[in-house]
């Protein structure tokens, strides 16, 4: 299930950007990008038939969470986008997320988010009222997941492990997150490189900044692509 290539997180604000971005790279090369709600919601569809014409993959995350047939009739749509992969929040419910995949099909993947990485375990305690701790909130919600059919969840590499272990050891982790070493960290909170994400065995790894405003960002995506494949330590 491990894809080799950097998911590039393409979060920018424009399709010219976008344009002059992907044009730095080989054009017979093809990368995994994810596409999310920014760019989406501001060029549309068309962003997706661009960037699959140019023959790279897409990861589209939109993070669906609605009632099962309005979710199902949406991932349909999307489906014939060509997109590869996409993402509902687990918190719909497993019946969501079932009709999620009947509307999707079995060939694109689909992936759920647990908690977001921005809740806190207090947020969630408080405001969600789920009264456990965080961890095992977001190793309940892959567990339904994975019972619902999914073949995957957005974790953080730290929950990787347990995520898998919890549920099957191809049960996708796809893991943001990630910084090179020395690279600054942004508004993440708790970061590896990806050679750690390598070890603990995500499958996927989602890096945007890094990339994205690097100032060679072909050399820093191929940098990071090779500690990924384990073709170089981290320093
Ligand atoms: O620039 P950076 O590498 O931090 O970008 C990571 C990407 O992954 C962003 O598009 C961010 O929204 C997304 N993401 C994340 N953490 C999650 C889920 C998605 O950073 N838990």
């Amino acid at each position: 299930m491990r894809e080799e290539r950097p998911i590039i997180a393409l979060d920018f604000p424009s399709f010219e950007q976008v344009k002059a971005f992907l044009g730095l790279f080989p054009s017979d090369e093809s990368l995994y990008v994810k596409v999310g709600m920014e760019l989406y919601y501001a060029v549309g569809p068309e962003m997706i038939t661009y960037i699959k014409n140019l023959g790279h993959s897409i990861f589209l995350d939109l993070k669906l969470h609605d009632i099962p047939n309005t979710v199902e009739s949406a991932m349909r749509v999307l489906a014939g986008l060509g997109v590869d992969m996409t993402n509902v929040h687990a918190a719909g419910g497993v019946e969501m997320m079932r009709a999620a995949k009947a509307g999707l099909g079995e060939e694109i993947k689909l992936l759920a988010v647990t908690q977001l990485t921005s809740t806190s375990e207090e947020q969630m305690q408080e405001y969600q009222n789920i009264q456990s701790s965080l961890r095992d909130s977001v190793l309940h919600y892959a567990q339904k997941t994975y019972e619902a059919g999914l073949d995957g969840v957005v974790c953080s590499a730290q929950e990787a492990a347990a995520i898998k272990q919890a549920t099957a050891p191809d049960f996708i982790c796809l893991t943001p997150g990630i910084r090179p070493q020395g690279a600054a960290v942004g508004d993440q909170k708790r970061v590896v490189t990806p050679g750690d994400a390598y070890q603990i065995g995500s499958d996927y790894i989602v890096v945007g900044r890094p990339i994205t405003q690097a100032a060679d960002p072909v050399t820093a995506y191929r940098t990071i692509y090779k500690e990924w494949n384990n073709k170089i330590q981290s320093p």
